[in-house]
């Protein structure tokens, strides 16, 4: 595995963030700088950061560049910082990130720095510790035997800034011996799957295969499949789950044949704001994206299209949601997601909830 974080920050030349440019996988590995707050807006919106903790990350970075580039300004800071948090709407760890960042503002803009940087030492532990609970329940919900597991998206160490969450959760697995193969959804249209998940699952020498999104209610209806696993955008208080698009198509699916579905999440991800999956707010992206596929054109250039980024996978349809310090399942909460997230963001608006 790579050993260089997913997003990071780089102290040469005035100070800037560095990114694993993840547009360019597999195909080829290489490390963006963004040292301007433009620059991280364009790199959140063209994915070249994406998944749920390597936002907060970018957040949280993202308002260290603007308290580093207008000191004598907080207004304009916050200003700028708002633009990075309004970048992706569902994703709720990018606006906490900024949040958690720019709570220091008051101390200065090395505080604000100091702050991301927490936030990025402390993500690697993190998700070690909710991929050990989730390798815990996986085992507990199929026990005995080395599981068959479908993926969808990325959830790995590159949608995080190290280790990962669902995919942290199967690495876990694997190092315990306990992980038959992996089938990894595609993940159109951006290819997440394909281009990120089997790229990982390579480089961890899991034994897995690739399939097209439609194909994975079949692999689950033909008995594949013991265990669906996948990361989360934004959970509700209600456990309702927001994860990319076919998450839900999945969950039906897996409901269907009685196979477990368990969303592996940062504290972090969980937004208790949200009472339910209805009041989360589903990016739309851009029509090309469907249009066309790897630039070259699918469908008449005009053609109206539908592209949620992601879709809400109602509670029911989840055997759990595992995060570092809380699980939810039949129904409720055990441990205090809240009172983790609280002590994550201390000052912030989340933190006095
Ligand atoms: O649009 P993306 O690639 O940012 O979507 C990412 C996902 O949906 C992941 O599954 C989610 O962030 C969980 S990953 C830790």
């Amino acid at each position: 595995m790579s050993t260089v974080r997913t997003v990071d920050w780089d102290g040469a030349g005035g100070g800037a963030v560095a990114a694993i440019d993840q547009r360019a996988l597999p195909g080829e590995y290489r490390v963006r700088r963004l040292a301007t707050v433009d620059a991280l807006v364009a790199a959140v919106a063209d994915l070249t950061i994406r998944g749920a903790p390597a936002l907060g990350a970018a957040g949280a970075l993202g308002a260290a560049l603007a308290a580093r580039r207008h000191p004598d300004d907080p207004a304009r800071v916050r200003a700028e910082a708002e633009r990075v948090a309004a970048v992706r709407p569902t994703a709720v760890n990018l606006r906490r990130g900024v949040e958690r960042a720019l709570a220091r503002l008051d101390d200065g803009a090395d505080a604000v720095l100091a702050e991301a940087c927490a936030l990025l030492d402390e993500d690697e532990a993190t998700n070690r510790r909710l991929g050990w609970r989730a390798a815990d329940l996986l085992s507990e919900l199929c026990p005995g035997r080395p599981l068959r597991v479908l993926t969808h998206c990325n959830s790995g160490a590159l949608a995080a800034v190290a280790w990962g969450t669902g995919l942290g959760a199967v690495r876990e697995l694997a190092e315990r011996g306990l992980v038959e193969e992996v089938i990894a959804c595609e993940t159109r249209p951006l290819l997440q799957g394909a281009r990120l998940t089997v790229w990982e699952l390579r480089e961890m020498g899991v034994p897995h295969r690739l399939c097209v999104d439609s194909a994975g209610a079949s692999a689950i209806a033909r008995g594949l499949v013991d265990a669906v696993v996948v990361g989360a955008d934004r959970v509700a208080a209600n456990g309702d789950a927001a994860n990319k698009i076919g998450t839900y198509a999945l969950a039906c699916a897996a409901a269907q044949s009685g196979i477990p579905v368990v969303v592996v999440a940062p504290d972090t991800t969980v937004d208790h704001a949200t009472a339910s999956g209805a009041d989360i707010v589903i990016e739309e992206r851009a029509p090309d994206e469907v249009r066309a596929f790897a630039g070259v054109p699918v469908a008449p250039p005009d053609t109206p299209v539908y592209n949620p980024a992601f879709d809400v996978t109602p509670a029911g349809l989840l055997a759990a949601v595992v995060t570092e310090s809380a699980t939810f399942r039949d129904g409720s909460w055990t441990g205090d997601p809240a009172d983790a997230v609280a002590a994550a963001n201390p000052g912030s608006a989340w933190g006095s909830r």
